[in-house]
């Protein structure tokens, strides 16, 4: 539970996890940023998700103080007429932001400007790329987890790691070069909180920046990992049905494929996963 508190003048006071486990924790501890943001961070990591008090606050039944006596209640500020507020297209900005990107390194430099996706307040890394631009395959995964975020870099945990011995196993990987090189991503460039699915609010906004990335990588083959993916590019949820079969997106040919962290959950689905890789495999030798 996390307790709310008011922070003193010139301190910064942050809610303390009061009981994980059993286990009590100090209450107003006073510390200084670095601190105070090194402590939310592993009450992140440890699960917590919300800020609340101990006892319920309705802030519904809260009623403004009293004016104090003698001052005259302030005139109403007049209401701003809607039509002039200002309207914000998060899509139409990151499609604007996407196609003035010339190259990679700029629609990276265009997503680390892209204000309006909350994700990138809570992540520590943007999450961009690894391996060869160029590669004849684009691989598009979902979205960086707790490694990918703080190493900077998609697939670099565990799921990563099979991912590797996959691409291995058919004489791929994302450290070699020329035909056997491979080029990998993400759907979302920054990590969701408590690995959350994405939103199709945040997919969206991010859409247009994969479209240019698969346009400036330049791939021959795309293979999307896992239903937020497939979901992305296909249009299209139910990896179990879409696994294996041939699709099309961006003007390319797409192989969907299980997840690897799926594959990790359940093993007996990497006999479906190879019969894909191997799939890959010849459609890559045939165009050779
Ligand atoms: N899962 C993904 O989809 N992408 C990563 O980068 C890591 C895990």
């Amino acid at each position: 539970m996390l307790i709310e508190t008011a922070p003193p003048r010139g301190k910064t006071v942050i809610p303390f996890v009061r009981q994980i486990a059993g286990i009590e924790y100090p209450m107003d501890s006073h510390m200084d940023w670095h601190a105070a943001r090194a402590a939310l961070e592993w009450q992140l990591e440890m699960g917590v998700t919300e800020a609340i008090s101990e006892t319920p606050i309705n802030r519904f039944e809260q009623v403004a103080p009293p004016p104090k006596a003698g001052v005259a209640p302030r005139a109403q500020a007049p209401a701003v007429p809607v039509a002039a507020a200002e309207t914000v297209d998060p899509v139409a900005e990151s499609e604007a932001a996407a196609k003035a990107a010339q190259d990679l390194a700029g629609l990276k430099a265009a997503l680390a400007a892209y204000p309006h996706c909350d994700l990138q307040k809570g992540a520590r890394n943007l999450v961009f790329c690894d391996g060869v631009p160029g590669s004849r395959v684009m691989i598009v995964g979902e979205a960086p987890g707790r490694d990918e975020d703080r190493v900077g870099k998609p697939f670099v945990g565990r799921a990563g790691q099979l991912l590797d011995r996959m691409l291995a196993a058919i004489g791929l990987g994302r450290d070699l070069e020329g035909a056997n090189s491979v080029y990998i991503t993400n759907v979302l460039p920054w990590r969701p909180p408590q690995n959350r699915d994405p939103k199709p609010d945040e997919i969206a906004m991010m859409l247009p920046f994969l479209k240019r990335h698969i346009a400036l990588a330049k791939p021959e083959v795309l293979v999307v990992m896992g239903n937020i993916s497939c979901q992305a590019l296909l249009g299209k949820r139910g990896i179990t049905r879409l696994r294996g079969q041939w699709d099309e997106a961006e003007g390319l040919p797409v192989i969907p494929m299980f997840h690897p962290a799926y594959l990790l959950r359940n093993p007996a689905a990497k006999r479906e996963a190879w019969a894909d890789l191997l799939d890959l495999q010849a459609r890559l030798t045939k165009k050779a």
